[in-house]
């Protein structure tokens, strides 16, 4: 059975492998799950948005505290424009139609990746969507839109390097730790747990700093079929893992 959270271990007082902290999820396979049944690669995406509706609920249900979602990536604009515009209408139906729902929830929404680049009604939902669940204390829910990790680190780096020029900061300082600061996800801790759905085992630009320790799962099942006991299961297998962060194994 999964430890549902920290209460729930204080509770029981059980030596037990509590649930990670913060899961980030690659959503891949929408449009191979869609051309296997015959239907447009649009039907995969909103089933795909279905499923990040259920993703939230089955976190807040586990006592996860931080879930990053991957939905767009900066080289996803190399897609035909008619895809990017469906995947955009998504976004925007998702982010005017759930926001309620969520607030109601105590989730705190927040987003990752360059805003500039996006339709500027999409931006402003954003801005509106994180402005309106800054209190909430429940489940963080962290998108990446237009995000990709080596342009965060190419701005954070030029962010040091301009602290660096107006004497802000030596470049003796500039440690790990004060490296993150700069980062887009400044406050919100390292992913434990980085899964990808649909087979696929690579990382396409996602979160290539914070992923340094984190555990991997590469889950054979595409998005739109990611279901609640497939996230239970790819917790399960974190809980079974030694985390060892190069130190000897016990
Ligand atoms: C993930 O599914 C959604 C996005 C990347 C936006 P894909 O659209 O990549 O689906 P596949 O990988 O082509 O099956
Ligand atoms: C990664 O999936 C991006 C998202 C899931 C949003 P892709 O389908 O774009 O990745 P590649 O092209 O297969 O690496
Ligand atoms: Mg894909």
């Amino acid at each position: 059975m999964l430890v549902r959270g920290k209460m729930r271990l204080a509770e029981t007082g059980v030596n037990v492998v509590p649930v990670p902290e913060h899961i980030a999820i690659i959503m891949d396979g929408n449009g191979r799950w869609a051309k296997s049944r015959g239907l447009p690669r649009f039907a995969g995406h909103k089933r795909g948005a279905e499923v990040v509706r259920d993703m939230v609920k089955g976190c807040q249900e586990l006592g996860i505290n931080y879930l990053t979602l991957y939905a767009f990536s900066s080289e996803n604009w190399k897609r035909p424009a008619s895809e990017v515009a469906d995947l955009m209408g998504l976004f925007r139906l998702y982010l005017t139609r759930e926001l309620n729902e969520l607030h109601r929830n105590n989730v705190r929404v927040r987003f990752i990746g360059a805003r500039e680049g996006l339709p500027g009604d999409i931006a402003t939902l954003i801005e509106q969507t994180e402005e309106k669940t800054r209190r909430n204390s429940g489940l963080n829910l962290v998108m990446a839109i237009n995000y990709g990790s080596q342009n965060e680190i190419i701005q954070a780096v030029k962010a040091v390097a301009k602290d660096v020029e107006k004497g802000r900061l030596t470049a003796s300082e500039i440690t790990e730790h004060c490296f993150a600061a700069y980062l887009e996800t400044a406050d919100i801790p390292d992913p434990d747990l980085v899964v990808r759905t649909s087979g696929e085992q690579r990382l396409s630009n996602f979160l290539l700093w914070q992923a340094a320790y984190a555990e991997l799962a590469f889950v054979d099942v595409h998005w739109p079929d990611f279901t609640r006991e497939c996230l239970e299961g790819v917790i399960r297998d974190y809980q079974s893992r030694e985390r060892r962060y190069g130190s000897s194994s016990k």
